[in-house]
């Protein structure tokens, strides 16, 4: 049967991102009632502090490239026209900062070249800054030779790739694939095929610790938990297909705290990256993900937010704000690093 003209728009993976963007930005996608779990800590004041402030220096490496500050862009957009200027202005802020950033789902670009431009912006704008690829595990799963994937990486000259687990995202996309069976072993396969590292990502539900041990185990590189607590996926597809009935899924997922402090504990046997991401709206959240044990934070709707709003200067300012914080934070818990703030966090509850 012949799809019809509405059908066919609904379901075209650019129309689709089309709409997921616009909603973004004009619809409340928060989590409802769950948060991202950092109002729970408190940070551990160290009365007798000697850290000189102006000797904190956020610089540090990832994948293999200096970067100024542990923040990364996360991935949002590629893929529509509206993109290409959007990753412009991100990637101009990410190359002024030295900080890395990620691109939205390359699935556009497996199926026709029409958008490419709106993913090869990122590296024209920022020729030297850590690239994140992304495709979604769907996608992977899909694919018979996943030497597309390589495709994918050398588009952009990626430093890494991010494969994103979205399985709650799928279940309630109109037409989504919530089909992940074989994904490991896909997994294992792809990482032995791209020549850049890949990182598992999910997308607003978090990633547990024992789901991490397995993708650690099968050679994935990095964790980015994007745990719950910010941007609802659910929520966004809900929407998407006016479907109310399913509306008990809106705030489904492991809060992003959860998520850092469970994952985290993987680094005694596995060396890899831990990104913590979902819900980080505020240098507090930004400085809790790490004192839990992430290596770098992300986030992706606020950026964006505040990109439509202030346009490139504001999101500059933004992360530049969110680090004079962090440097406050870390003269009074006594920290230079955020090595140093690892742990240096109490539950609010033990403090009475
Ligand atoms: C407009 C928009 C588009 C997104 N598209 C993607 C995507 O293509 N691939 C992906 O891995 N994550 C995508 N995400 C998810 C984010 O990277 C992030 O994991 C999620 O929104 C939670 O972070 P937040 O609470 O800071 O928004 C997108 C987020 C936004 C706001």
């Amino acid at each position: 049967m012949k799809k019809s003209k509405m059908t066919e728009d609904f379901n075209s993976t650019s129309q689709r991102k089309k709409e997921q963007l616009e909603l973004c930005l004009t619809h409340n996608v928060n989590f409802k009632d769950k948060t991202s779990g950092f109002d729970y800590y408190d940070f551990e004041h160290y009365a007798i502090t000697e850290v000189d402030i102006d000797k904190i220096d956020f610089t540090t490496f990832f994948l293999k490239k200096k970067i100024h500050y542990p923040f990364l862009i996360s991935c949002m957009t590629g893929g529509i026209t509206e993109a290409e200027n959007i990753n412009a202005r991100l990637a101009a802020v990410a190359g002024e900062l030295n900080i890395p950033i990620g691109i939205g789902s390359q699935r556009q670009s497996l199926e026709n070249k029409d958008f490419n431009n709106s993913y090869k912006i990122l590296r024209k704008e920022a020729p030297s800054i850590p690239i994140l690829g992304n495709i979604g595990a769907s996608q992977i799963i899909e694919m018979n030779n996943l030497d597309h994937v390589q495709y994918l990486v050398d588009i952009i000259d990626a430093d890494g790739l991010v494969i994103h687990l979205n399985a709650a995202q799928e279940l309630f996309q109109n037409m989504g694939v919530p089909v992940f069976s074989g994904l490991l072993k896909k997994l294992e396969k792809l990482v032995k095929k791209v020549n850049v590292p890949v990182i598992a990502k999910e997308v607003g539900a978090g990633i547990s610790r024992k789901a991490a041990a397995k993708l650690l185990e099968v050679g994935i590189k990095g964790i980015d938990v994007a745990g719950a607590g910010g941007t609802s996926w659910t929520g966004v597809e809900l929407l998407r297909s006016k479907n109310v009935n399913d509306d008990h899924f809106w705030d489904w997922g492991l809060p992003t705290s959860y998520c850092i402090k469970e994952v985290s504990k993987l680094k005694k046997v596995h060396k890899f990256i831990l990104i913590g991401s979902g819900g980080i709206k505020t240098p507090f959240d930004m400085a809790k993900a790490f004192a839990l044990g992430a290596d770098i934070a992300a986030s992706a709707r606020v950026i964006l937010q505040m990109l439509d709003k202030e346009d490139i200067i504001g999101v500059k300012n933004l992360i530049v704000d969110w680090f004079q914080v962090l440097k406050k934070i870390m003269f009074l818990t006594g920290t230079y690093t955020i090595n140093d703030l690892h742990n240096k966090i109490i539950l609010k509850e033990e403090l009475h």
